[in-house]
């Protein structure tokens, strides 16, 4: 059995939506609902679903960006330290994580800064060698951010994250503001670190192709709950769940992004959740049985599907 790195039960985060004038929470969003996860070392674990399902709450979750309102997060004590610190983040605009005032070298070792401090020399050598591992001239880190094209900044955020000598990156569409030519130059230097360092990925993407182009397993997720998952060719390929079947049958053959709302444009409210599935509204199989919550049944192949119908049979 492989390791787990990183375990989640029945995760809750809720967030204020409403307050009385006495400052007291009347309403409350419903981010993530009973998130049940496991990570195991050296995988890419993808996560999909539409937006506002919860998944940038997740990848702030396990930075330990916020705290769960119930539930667990447990991290393995092999990993290089306690949360934040065994993980890095890669962000959609690599901006985020480069202040634009300092040189890139400041930058790519602030995580190492943080956690020991160590002399500038050290960390200009090591700075010059992640550079050259993400395929960045070490001349160049003198210069501030946006002396570098959208691509080399990914590169550089990237080799920020190794800094920190994390066990989990936690990929939140890292290559989505990228031109097509470089989000390939990107994902196959992931891949590269990965192997190299036996890195496990957690990636958050819309986009199908890189989803299958880098996953081990998928979890798709909706209104704050995993629905289904599997390995990603399983998922992918064979959707179970039906909202797994809506998303997969909404990607266009070309574009292959996963956006929006299959079949409906209207978000369902995660303010007031739904009783039973919570998919039961828009399902197109929904019918008796289905006013009771689901839990996510395990299926033969070691993937999972939250649905009591028996749709793959
Ligand atoms: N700090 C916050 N305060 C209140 N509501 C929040 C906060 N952060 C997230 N939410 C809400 O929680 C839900 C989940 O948000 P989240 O950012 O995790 O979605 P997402 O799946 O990452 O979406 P996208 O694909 O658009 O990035 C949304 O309804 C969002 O509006
Ligand atoms: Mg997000």
């Amino acid at each position: 059995m492989s390791e787990a790195l990183l375990e989640l039960n029945d995760v809750h985060v809720n967030f204020p939506a409403k307050t009385n004038w006495r400052g007291k929470v009347t309403e409350q969003v419903h981010a993530l609902n009973g998130l049940d996860l496991r990570v195991e070392r050296g995988e890419t674990l993808g996560i999909v679903g539409e937006s506002g399902c919860g998944k940038s709450t997740l990848a702030k979750l396990l930075m330990g960006m916020l705290k769960p309102s119930t539930g667990q997060l447990e991290l393995a004590r092999s990993t290089n330290s306690w949360l934040g610190r065994g993980m890095q983040m890669v962000f959609q605009d690599p901006l985020s994580s480069l202040d634009p005032r300092l040189p890139v070298w400041r930058s790519i070792t602030e995580p190492v800064w943080i956690q020991s401090r160590t002399s500038e020399k050290e960390r200009r050598a090591l700075a010059a060698s992640l550079a050259a591992q993400v395929g960045i001239r070490p001349e160049y880190l003198d210069r501030p951010p946006h002396a570098f094209s959208g691509g080399q900044r990914q590169r550089i955020a990237i080799a920020r994250a190794l800094s920190g000598q994390p066990d989990i990156m936690v990929l939140d569409e890292p290559t989505s503001a990228l031109d097509i030519s470089v989000q390939a130059q990107i994902l196959n230097l992931l891949v590269e670190l990965q192997r190299q360092r036996n890195l496990t990925y957690v990636l958050i993407s819309h986009n199908v192709s890189v989803v299958r182009h880098m996953s081990d397993r998928v979890a798709v997720m909706y209104l704050g709950q995993i629905v289904e998952l599997g390995e990603a060719k399983q998922v992918l390929d064979s959707p179970k769940h039906p909202y797994t079947q809506l998303l997969m049958e909404s990607v266009p053959r070309i574009g292959a992004e996963l956006d929006g709302a299959p079949g409906n444009t209207e978000l369902p409210g995660n303010r007031k959740l739904p009783q039973g599935c919570y998919f039961r509204e828009r399902c197109p199989y929904a019918g008796a049985g289905c006013e009771q919550p689901q839990g996510l049944r395990e299926l033969g192949s070691g993937g999972a599907v939250r649905c009591w119908r028996k749709l793959w049979q």
